[in-house]
């Protein structure tokens, strides 16, 4: 053993630190590897913010009422820190990315502004705040994947956990902000991915997701994701992969090959079309076609036809006619979405459709537009949920139903919500469901011995 090291005092000295996470799963993995950064220097976690030291709170830019809610929350930090003086309040990812300078020089409350790059710098962010300056740091960086830290896994539930596998994103789609808030695109390591995949097996976990804004386009030396998705299959059949996110200009074939060829590949592919207007993919610059999305759907269904697909969708952006809303619509019913998270166009500062197009739809309209694709997504899920009655899926159990500690909840690889009564297994043990009923969220079973 080291004995210097273990004897070097810590910088953290055992101060308290809580994280609260918004936004996406990246987010969520975020935080877990700032916990792991901060662990290292001798800070330690706490689940109660009331006995907290060091308060960061890891934001969400996609919308602007993500960054209201965070408003919300600062505000509220104000008043923390007028109770406890010596607290220090961080704000650490998109949106302290984007808005930076403002953040300090309002009277915000913060005394710590991090981007989704700077991570490694936190603990001296903290000591500069401590010490009566603010802490900031927003570089971006080109390399940084955070490859060999281990995060600390806050989600108690022991059974899934993700895995970043890339950061930043290229695409430029119009209405985004994550390029200017994640910067660009870089893969990490496959080797660290692996290893870290096999640690979640070997300490029980039974399903790993793989994470990054366009999956696809993963690439680290020779090895492309359908090459890592192999690898990741490969380390047991026991041992779930998922994947989010896809972009549907580049989902090729190779991987749906990849995908059919191992059971322990879920059979559920999330495929933003966002619209399916062709006028306004052009505009959203998304670069590809209603078409040629069409296909990619129809090439899944070669491939697996029973795999189950989802999608996000943008009611409202610049420009959008009542026939473009329509072919939206159409859209949804030919394909016949599993699920879909939909959203009202949110224009966010500095994109290209806020810098060139007009917000011109009125929010009475665009939320018209969302409850009509929210109705017939309602719909779509529904019948997609009663194609399943009468089926036996192999499901993953998660733990104890929300609703009743007499049943347990899990997930089957199309990724459909399975509730049934408890026999003898447990979280992370696999069992047969009969599916008797469904509503549009949920399957109900019985297991089948
Ligand atoms: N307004 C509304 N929705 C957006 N998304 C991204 N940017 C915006 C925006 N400005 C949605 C897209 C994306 C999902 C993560 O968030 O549908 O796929
Ligand atoms: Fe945003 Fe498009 Fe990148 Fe997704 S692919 S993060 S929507 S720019």
């Amino acid at each position: 053993m080291n004995l210097k090291s273990t004897l070097r005092p810590l910088a953290g000295d055992g101060q308290r630190l809580f994280v609260e996470t918004y936004g996406c799963q990246m987010n969520a993995g975020d935080s877990e590897i700032v916990v792991s950064i901060m662990q290292q220097e001798g800070y330690r976690y706490t689940e109660s913010i009331d006995e907290a030291d060091i308060i960061l709170i890891n934001t969400c830019s996609i919308r602007d009422n993500a960054e209201q809610r965070i408003w919300g929350r600062l505000s509220e930090m104000r008043r923390l820190r007028k109770q406890r003086p010596a607290l220090i309040v961080g704000i650490i990812g998109c949106m302290a990315e984007r808005l930076k300078a403002q953040l300090i020089e309002k009277d915000c409350g913060v005394d710590i502004v991090a981007g989704p790059d700077a991570y490694r710098d936190l603990p001296n962010l903290v000591r500069r705040a401590q010490g009566g300056d603010k802490g900031v740091n927003v570089e971006l960086s080109k390399e940084e994947t955070y490859a060999e830290i281990a995060p600390v896994r806050l989600d108690k539930s022991g059974v899934s956990a993700f895995i970043a596998i890339m950061r930043g994103c290229n695409n430029y789609c119009s209405y985004c902000v994550v390029p200017y808030t994640r910067g660009i695109e870089r893969s990490r390591d496959p080797q660290t991915i692996v290893a870290e995949a096999r640690i979640l097996f070997e300490n029980g976990y039974r399903e790993v997701t793989l994470l990054g804004q366009n999956v696809n386009s993963y690439k680290f030396g020779e090895v492309g994701f359908p090459d890592l998705m192999a690898m990741v299959a490969e380390i047991s059949p026991e041992f779930r992969v998922r994947f989010a996110t896809s972009h549907p200009k580049d989902i090729s074939d190779r991987l749906l090959e990849v995908m059919a060829r191992y059971d322990n590949i879920c059979k559920s592919i999330h495929l933003p079309a966002q619209s399916g207007s062709n006028e306004m993919l052009k505009k959203m610059n998304r670069k590809y076609t209603r078409e040629w999305y069409l296909e990619r759907i129809a090439a899944i269904r070669r491939y697996m036809p029973d795999c189950s697909i989802t999608t996000d969708l943008i009611a409202g952006f610049c420009g959008e006619t009542e026939e473009d809303h329509r072919q939206t619509l159409s859209l949804m019913r030919e394909v016949g979405y599993a699920s879909a998270f939909m959203f009202k166009y949110s224009e966010r500062p500095g994109t290209f459709s806020a810098r060139h197009f007009e917000d011109d739809i009125t929010e009475q309209e665009k939320t018209r537009r969302l409850n009509e694709i929210i109705a017939l997504q309602n719909e779509l899920s529904l019948q997609h949920n009663r194609q399943e009655i009468g089926k036996v899926r192999e499901v993953l159990i998660e733990g104890e139903s929300k609703r009743s500690a007499e049943q347990l909840c899990g997930r089957t690889t199309q990724n459909k919500m399975v509730v049934f009564d408890r026999g003898e297994e447990g979280a992370g043990e696999y069992v047969k469901v009969l599916i008797t009923d469904c509503s549009s969220a949920t399957l109900f079973g019985k297991i089948q011995k």
